[in-house]
């Protein structure tokens, strides 16, 4: 599939085929993707909590209820469900982590990169956390970045999927114990085999013109 190809191909699909499982090895390619994903100053502020079960796929479905009951069978009947975090804090310990597996991957080979590197990024954190004062909206850019590789991602390896912001946030923490592990939830992404429901799959694209979207200079 040409990038081109997935980019039109790719759609949020409405309704899986339950029952359906997808092939480790794509699966492994996605858990790469968000590994790899970029974030500001390498912060990594994020957590990925992957339902490959029908009991993993019911825990998170205790958040599509109410106004989101809509998204119930998407979490259901999908393959795999990702729940993208991020950490209720940039924490002394969570910098002090990051530091150290950059020292193990051999990140520091000039004299000083080091304490530059930790320098740098406190920095940046301290600016979100005293000035700008949006350090978890920060957070969420980051893994938003990451939701967006992982939904070309998918397209690109021919995997159906839906992002989903409509789930009840509070009842997704408690149903995960996110909340204890310092951590809070973001958005979900379904991932499966589309079903003969699946009313998008035949919809057109709907975007707005290149002239409204882009200015050249
Ligand atoms: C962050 C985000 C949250 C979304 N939440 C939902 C959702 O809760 N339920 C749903 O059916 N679609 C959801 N969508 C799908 C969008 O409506 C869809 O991406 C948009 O209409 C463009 O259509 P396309 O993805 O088919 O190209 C979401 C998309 C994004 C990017």
């Amino acid at each position: 599939m040409t990038l081109d190809d997935a980019v039109v191909a790719r759609h949020t699909v409405k309704a899986f085929e339950p029952g359906q499982t997808l092939p480790q090895d794509k699966i492994e390619t996605l858990l790469n993707v968000l590994q790899n994903s970029p974030s500001s100053v390498n912060s990594q502020p994020w957590h990925f909590v992957v339902a490959a079960t029908a009991q993993g796929r019911e825990a998170i479905a205790k958040s599509t209820i109410g106004a989101f009951v809509y998204n119930e069978p998407k979490v259901l009947n999908a393959s795999h469900v990702i729940a993208l975090c991020i950490r209720s804090d940039i924490d002394d310990k969570h910098l002090q982590n990051i530091l150290a597996q950059e020292q193990k991957d051999g990140r520091f080979v000039a004299e000083g990169a080091q304490a530059g590197q930790d320098k740098s990024r406190r920095s940046y954190v301290d600016m979100h956390r005293y000035e700008q004062r949006d350090l978890p909206q920060w957070m969420e850019k980051q893994v938003y970045l990451a939701l967006g590789g992982l939904l070309l991602g998918a397209a690109m390896l021919g995997i159906d999927a839906t992002p989903m912001e409509g789930f009840d946030q509070r009842a997704l923490d408690l149903s995960l114990g996110l909340r204890e592990k310092g951590l809070t939830s973001v958005v979900l992404v379904s991932l499966g085999v589309r079903s003969d429901k699946d009313f998008n799959a035949a919809l057109p694209k709907s975007r707005l013109p290149r002239d409204e979207i882009f200015t050249f200079i």
